[in-house]
């Protein structure tokens, strides 16, 4: 399938909530899915906007890369880059950002055994991305499930109004955080289809196949 002349907007990586100059909230995303999705799409000829959080992880050939650390930034940065005809939406975004950053850094108080941080709610993209109203045609999300898979996956595919939800599945040998394969259950309004484990690359291009047959 060809995305000539097609917008694709790919976010990946974790996402760092910062409490202090020294310390911050992150967790386990190596970024490789969403980038093998964004090089896939480019290599059919997409104009690529790749936001990545931070990861070690070189620029896809013909990719358009806008590094960001938080999941406000990465907000930001996604809106930003509307109109696409796709969105795809690998980051594990932070769910919960420190209330207040700290510009000095947090001392243990003598005495004292436990730290409380407070946290809020940081906004989700993917779900304002699918109410914009420059919304792309298709909305693509991510989810990391471990059990219950369909029932979680379908809940945020109507919960977040998006078109298609690709759940990790956690478990399956050689997939998820960190791996070179990967294995996922993706899930739409009127079907599912399971992909790998296979290389991430070759997992990104049978999603693209997927997002274009099943969606168009
Ligand atoms: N997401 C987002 N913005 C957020 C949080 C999540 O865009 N602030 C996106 C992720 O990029 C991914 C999807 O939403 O595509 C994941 O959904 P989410 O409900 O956050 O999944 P979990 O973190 O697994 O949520 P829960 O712990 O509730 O299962």
């Amino acid at each position: 399938m060809s995305l000539n002349g097609k917008q694709v907007i790919v976010s990946a990586g974790p996402t760092y909530e910062d409490i202090d100059p020294a310390r911050f909230i992150g967790n386990r995303s190596s970024g490789k899915m969403g980038f093998a999705i964004a090089a896939e799409a480019a290599r059919r000829g997409a104009a690529v906007v790749l936001v990545a959080g931070p990861v070690h992880l070189p620029t896809p050939e013909g990719v358009t890369r806008i590094d960001v650390r938080s999941a406000a930034q990465m907000h930001e940065a996604v809106t930003s880059a509307l109109p696409a005809s796709i969105y795809i939406g690998a980051a594990a975004v932070a769910d919960f950002t420190p209330q207040a950053f700290s510009s000095a850094k947090l001392k243990k108080k003598p005495g004292t055994e436990t730290l409380t941080l407070e946290l809020v709610r940081t906004r989700d993209i993917l779900a304002d991305v699918a109410a914009h109203p420059l919304r792309p045609k298709r909305v693509v999300g991510f989810a990391a499930e471990t059990n219950d898979i369909e029932h979680y996956a379908r809940g945020k595919l109507q919960a977040k109004r998006v078109d298609m939800i690709c759940a990790n599945r956690v478990g399956v040998t050689g997939s998820g955080f960190e791996a070179d394969d990967n294995a996922l259950h993706v899930f739409w309004t009127q079907g599912d289809a399971t992909l790998g484990p296979a290389p991430k690359a070759e997992v990104a291009a049978v999603l693209l196949d997927l997002i274009d047959k099943e969606l168009d």
